[in-house]
């Protein structure tokens, strides 16, 4: 069931809060993330990949890519919903911690880790790190021997895929940063997969669990993912033909798409993970191979959905445009976020919806274009949506699909505060993440006098 519905009076509400109540609570803009959604999708993922994959391999490992959204209360629901935690960099390390997550619960990704980070995740005892190159294994390798530790060590591969989505959010191809690539050099040399695999398993301080791909985002078709578990699971019969060794694990890594507006048409948790264990139990099959234990890396598909923005909206105006050779009016509706609080648009073209969520109107639907209060043109929340002509000052508007990568992504751009995070579960609002105040912004520059040796202000002094 939606946690969405509208009272007579035509004001939204997410599981049984009102829209006019968070705005009235928190102040807008605000994220509103719906508890029960969360950790339905959260559960959704567990339970369909479990069902799918049980017979060929056990189960499946679900690790929740939290630099879709993180905060410690979203690390006790991934936790408590029976995921793991795959973080991207000590920072979010650190929000886990505090979390009290620890061990297997946890992954580390990145294609250039510092030596902090790998330390830290070897203090952690993290239950993967996953090295994306021949230089990071050397490293891992040299850290955990100093310490006389064993690493748990995946290998990032790019598989040669090339996932149908946005140039910038596409990572399994060859002309990118990403991972170990599967294709041998032009000089006849070892694929670097296939000498990452061979240093892997020379090294006495590595225990290699196996391989991973991650072939991009908001990916709709299954076509990418399932050629890249073919190429994969064909690459672990070529280890045990070379080494001898049947690596035991598989990780596909995230990427599922979501509707972010009626044109999008995602397929479930569960119709994804059945063409997947078709796959993967052929590809077995035909290589002989036992199937590697699956883990999956969603993120944008576990918190997206669960999220809507909620913003005030201020200034508006109508304009006439050309479209296809006629002249139509379009009205610009401006909110009091923008950019700073969803970058995507600007980032990745991406279209979001918007309804007007405090109120009903007998208003016509006119093209709008909900637009942010930041000193850019192309500071765009919404670029083309049907909201009732009298849309106006006041208003509460809400942009639903906004639980990935818009809080993660956010930015201070013309000194705008970060909004808070809300969440709402069964009539009740509580404040998961702070939004910032005009102090949090000025805490951080120096005054001039003060003394800006960095060590000192470092020292608190
Ligand atoms: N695993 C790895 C190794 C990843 O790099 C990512 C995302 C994921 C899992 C999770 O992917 P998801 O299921 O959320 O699609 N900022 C961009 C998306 C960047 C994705 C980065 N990596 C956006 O807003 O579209």
């Amino acid at each position: 069931a939606s946690p969405v519905s509208r009272s007579s009076s035509g004001v939204l509400s997410v599981d049984g809060v009102p829209v006019t109540e968070l705005a009235e609570r928190f102040g807008t803009p605000v994220y509103v993330v719906s508890e029960n959604d969360f950790r339905a999708r959260a559960r959704g993922f567990r339970d369909a990949f479990n069902a799918a994959f049980r017979d060929l391999c056990g189960g499946v490992d679900v690790y929740y890519a939290g630099k879709s959204f993180l905060c410690s209360e979203v690390a006790h629901w991934v936790a408590e919903e029976g995921l793991r935690l795959d973080t991207s960099s000590g920072g979010e390390l650190a929000v886990a911690v505090r979390a009290g997550l620890k061990g297997r619960q946890l992954a580390l990704h990145g294609n250039n880790k510092s030596d902090a980070e790998l330390n830290r995740a070897l203090d952690l005892e993290v239950g993967r790190i996953v090295v994306d190159s021949l230089d990071e294994l050397q490293r891992v390798g040299a850290l955990a021997q100093a310490r006389g530790a064993t690493a748990n060590v995946m290998l990032r591969l790019t598989p040669g895929v090339h996932a149908h989505t946005h140039e910038f959010i596409a990572t399994a191809h060859e002309d990118q940063k990403f991972g170990l690539s599967l294709a041998p050099s032009s000089s006849g040399e070892d694929s670097p997969a296939g000498q990452a695999v061979a240093a892997a398993l020379a090294h006495p301080c590595i225990r290699l669990l196996g391989v991973h791909s991650h072939i991009g985002s908001q990916i709709f078709e299954s076509a990418g993912f399932e050629e890249a578990a073919r190429r994969l699971l064909g690459f672990l019969a070529e280890v045990r033909d070379r080494h001898g060794v049947a690596l035991e694990e598989l990780d596909l890594g995230g990427g599922y798409g979501i509707a972010y507006t009626e044109a999008d048409a995602p397929r479930p948790p569960a119709v994804i993970a059945e063409a997947l264990a078709a796959v993967v139990g052929n590809a077995c099959a035909e290589h002989g191979l036992r199937a590697p234990r699956i883990s999956i890396e969603p993120g944008r598909a576990i918190v997206g959905p669960s999220t809507f923005t909620l913003y005030t909206a201020g200034t508006t105006k109508t304009v006439q445009v050309d479209l296809d050779g006629a002249s139509h009016p379009r009205r610009y509706v401006s909110v009091d976020g923008g950019m700073s609080d969803n970058a995507r648009p600007v980032l990745y073209d991406a279209d979001y919806s918007a309804v007007l969520a405090s109120r009903t109107s007998v208003g016509e639907p006119v093209l709008s274009r909900v637009v942010g209060k930041h000193c850019e043109s192309g500071d765009i929340v919404v670029r083309s949506v049907y909201l009732p002509g009298d849309t106006t000052n006041g208003d509460l508007i809400a942009v639903p699909g906004t639980g990935a990568y818009c809080w993660s992504l956010a930015s201070n751009y013309n000194y705008l505060t970060r909004p808070p995070v809300v969440a709402v579960k069964d009539g009740q609002a509580r404040l998961i993440v702070r939004g910032e105040t005009e102090e949090d912004l000025l805490a951080r520059d120096v005054l001039r006098g003060e003394n800006n040796d960095r060590a000192t202000l470092e020292a608190g002094a």
